[in-house]
């Protein structure tokens, strides 16, 4: 559910027309609905309700300090990636008890500046990790609280570029050979034992592959105990699907979820922690643009907008379904007919959409792009010298730019030209 409605035919965010906004800001733009994100984290929390628990948002999805200011005001803990993100939960408020730190590759800088900071605990993903924080900690002169991501080879069924948790993935220590490892912490100075950490793969719409992960961790989590390990915290990682593709996706949802962590490690006297991302941050965003063309093709039309595969990657990447609307809502019985939707930039992966039925547009018509808040802003670069767009964060009936359009003159001052040319 979201709050992207038509209101007497036109589409709004919240209580706010999108035309409003698109005078205000000029298109392309990202707009994200704060009383979306807010249902989402929800959702999770009442999934969730009678176990102690954490809801660590996976900010890859949507890092906007603003963004991470409403999440954290609600009380979530965030998943970060990076020293990058470290840094902007930071400025979001997010105390550092809060921050999980994930990823295959963090660096010694990362590790010191999180263990500086404050950090609820690393996910460690091999053993030269291990090793490289046990120094830094130790250098430091503090303990840093740990678990290992463990690669449970369970097959996610999502699409290949996503799927995290199969042994020929990058990601985590392989299952059957956990004991040894966390034996290896257990020597280790600096470094401390607190739980485990399993994340299989992102738009999980089939909840089997995360009940296998789980079994798989329960049964884990009685042998480090046997071992002498103190397990007290399992985090579970993200993944939970949306639905892209409105009325023929049906994906489980959050409550189903929690059932299934209830069953499966609900009786280890755990606490739970979890790390959605598109689940709470996906539907809450729309992508708005405008045509710029309509180009007719040969047995085709093209829909030229100017917005592209650099504002949004998905479709490219992923062959990513997004759902594409007109903002203001076609009359019933209007003839829809199909359409390329495409954006500007030189390549022919440059296509959103093949095919797709739309009413007759034209030039300066407006389109949303549904389910673009997670994994769009962020993912957005300047290719073909094109600034990154604005977002915009509306909350009943206001909205604000959360991110403001650079100017060209901005974009092309970061370069630096030497004197010696
Ligand atoms: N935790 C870890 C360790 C992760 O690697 C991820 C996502 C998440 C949590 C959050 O997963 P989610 O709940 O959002 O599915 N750019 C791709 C998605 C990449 C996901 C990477 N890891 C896309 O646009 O589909």
């Amino acid at each position: 559910m979201d709050h992207f409605l038509y209101r007497d035919g036109v589409l709004h965010a919240e209580d706010v027309s999108i035309p409003d906004i698109a005078r205000t800001v000029g298109t392309p733009f990202y707009v994200y609905s704060a009383a979306t994100l807010r249902r989402h984290f929800q959702v999770f929390d009442e999934a969730l309700a009678g176990m102690e628990h954490l809801i660590c948002y996976a900010m890859k999805a949507n890092s906007n300090v603003a963004v991470l200011k409403l999440m954290g005001d609600l009380g979530a803990g965030v998943d970060v990636v990076s020293g990058g993100e470290y840094l902007r939960a930071k400025a979001a408020g997010i105390p550092g008890e809060r921050i999980v730190f994930s990823g295959v590759g963090k660096t010694r800088d990362e590790m010191r500046l999180a263990l500086e900071g404050g950090i609820r605990q690393f996910n460690l993903e091999s053993e030269p990790e291990m090793r490289a924080l046990s120094e830094v900690a130790t250098s430091l002169g503090v303990t840093a609280p740990v678990t290992v991501r463990v690669n449970p080879n369970v097959d996610a069924k999502t699409h290949e570029k996503i799927a995290t948790g199969k042994s020929e993935n990058k990601f985590g220590i392989p299952i059957t050979r956990a004991r040894e490892v966390y034996a290896e912490i257990a020597d280790l100075p600096g470094l401390e034992v607190i739980g485990i950490d399993v994340h299989i793969g992102s738009q999980l719409t089939d909840l089997e592959p995360f009940r296998l992960a789980y079994q798989k961790v329960a049964e884990l989590t009685q042998a480090l105990r046997e071992d002498g390990h103190t397990i007290t915290r399992l985090d579970l990682g993200g993944g939970l699907g949306i639905p892209y593709e409105r009325g023929n996706e049906a994906p489980p949802l959050p409550m189903e979820y929690g059932q299934v962590i209830r069953e499966t490690v609900g009786d280890l006297g755990c606490e739970i922690e979890i790390e959605p991302g598109r689940l709470i941050a996906g539907n809450s965003g729309i992508m708005v643009s405008s045509v710029i063309y309509l180009k007719e093709g040969e047995g085709r039309d093209f829909l030229i907008l100017d917005a592209a595969m650099n504002d949004l990657v998905r479709p490219s990447m992923y062959d990513a379904h997004h759902d594409i609307v007109p903002v203001f809502e076609p009359e019933p019985g209007v003839e829809q007919r199909p359409h390329d939707i495409v954006g500007p930039v030189c390549e022919s992966g440059d296509t959103f959409a093949k095919a797709r039925n739309l009413p007759p547009l034209g030039p300066n018509d407006l389109v949303a792009f549904r389910s673009a808040g997670a994994y769009g802003a962020v993912m957005a670069s300047e290719y073909n010298s094109r600034p990154l767009i604005p977002e915009v964060l509306v909350d009943g009936d206001h909205f604000a730019v959360i991110r403001a359009r650079p100017t060209y003159e901005e974009m092309i001052a970061r370069d630096i030209v030497p004197e010696w040319l």
